[in-house]
């Protein structure tokens, strides 16, 4: 549930960078408030540098959305 409090909201999230290969990571659903710290801890190779190029608008994502203070991630900002 987006919020006053929420920094960012990632939705449905799919990245796939070959169509015959099985994709990095789908259906990504996750909420960090403002003021929250928090980690991503995987195997290598799982898509967590992916993914922050995505929330630093580095990359696009194959699918869904991320949104940062309401509004969605399009590209990389001063925020
Ligand atoms: N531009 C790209 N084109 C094709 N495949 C890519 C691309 N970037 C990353 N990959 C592949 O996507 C997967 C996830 O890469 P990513 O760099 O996000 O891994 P990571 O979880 O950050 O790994 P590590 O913990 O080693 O840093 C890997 O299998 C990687 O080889
Ligand atoms: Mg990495």
């Amino acid at each position: 549930m987006q919020t006053e409090n929420t920094f960012l909201k990632v939705i449905n999230l799919y990245i796939s960078y070959k169509a015959d290969t099985p994709p990095v990571f789908e259906s990504i659903d996750f909420e960090i408030e403002k003021g929250e710290f928090v980690c991503i801890i995987e195997h290598s190779g799982c898509g967590q540098t992916a993914i922050l190029n995505v929330l630093a608008g580095l990359e696009d994502a194959t699918g869904g959305d991320a949104i940062m203070l309401g509004k969605r991630i399009q590209g990389p900002g001063l925020e």
